[in-house]
């Protein structure tokens, strides 16, 4: 298998997968029905990184399905031009909170490493954080309010993605990439990022107008679509600039 090809990384996200699905890092196991690893193209350009299952992800063991998903799968991929076989989705944390609450310090910072490790395989052209909470995570615990934030293209600061070695003392579980022993080193990687309203916060919102078949014009559903066609010029301006470049040896 030639590495960083699409065959490879979905090999190296099945491996990864093997070793978190039976995850007992923090409590949340002991209330799940199904781990929510994430799911998508492997290869995929846009990297969708939400905050955690609900009620029918915990069901299914998928990401952004029920009515968040039809959001997703309509409304976004629409605006996009693209499938949900296109792109690649996933969860900062792989579990589902009790009664939705947000996920705590140390859920997070035990389910980080699978996401950095996912960013690392996919190595996307751009990550679309959905939510204030994925935002905030991945931009190493900041604060940021999503309404002011909402469509901004982090292209500077970067967030920063730390693969390799620790993540906070703790040797990540699914690390499978063949690296020497000795190499402790950490890699630092920067992606392009941008943040997007929570698909549930929309649903909350914006009342669908069901005569019209449409979100209100102006509201945060249309917003989003806006921002959702920003990243879509970013992405086409990256596969211009990364053109036969392997982007990750590019990058690291
Ligand atoms: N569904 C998900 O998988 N994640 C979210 O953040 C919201 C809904």
């Amino acid at each position: 298998m030639e590495p960083w090809s699409r065959e490879w990384k979905q090999h190296q996200l099945d491996l990864l997968y093997a070793a978190w699905e039976n995850c007992q890092g923090c409590e949340l196991h002991q209330t799940r029905k199904k781990l929510v690893f994430g799911e998508g193209n492997p290869d995929a350009d846009i990297l969708f990184i939400g905050e955690a299952p609900g009620e029918h992800e915990d069901k299914s063991g998928r990401p952004f399905v029920g009515d968040s998903g039809k959001l997703f799968d309509s409304m976004w991929c629409g605006a996009l031009g693209q499938s949900r076989e296109d792109i690649y989705i996933t969860n900062i944390v792989a579990c589902k909170p009790p009664k939705n609450r947000d996920p705590i310090a140390v859920e997070k910072d035990q389910c980080l490493p699978r996401v950095q490790e996912i960013i690392y395989i996919v190595d996307p052209l751009l990550i679309v954080s959905v939510g204030k909470f994925a935002l905030n995570t991945l931009t190493s615990g900041r604060s940021w309010g999503i309404e002011k934030q909402h469509g901004r293209m982090f292209s500077s600061p970067h967030p920063t993605i730390k693969v390799g070695g620790e993540h906070n003392g703790v040797e990540i579980p699914g690390r499978v990439f063949p690296r020497k022993e000795s190499d402790k080193s950490i890699h630092t990687l920067e992606y392009d990022l941008v943040p997007v309203f929570h698909t549930s916060y929309i649903l909350r919102t914006d009342s669908y107008d069901t005569n019209a078949n449409q979100f209100p014009k102006g509201g945060v559903a249309h917003q989003t679509l806006d921002d959702l066609q920003a990243v879509v010029k970013r992405v086409e301006q990256l596969k211009r600039e990364y053109k036969d470049i392997p982007r990750i040896v590019e990058r690291m």
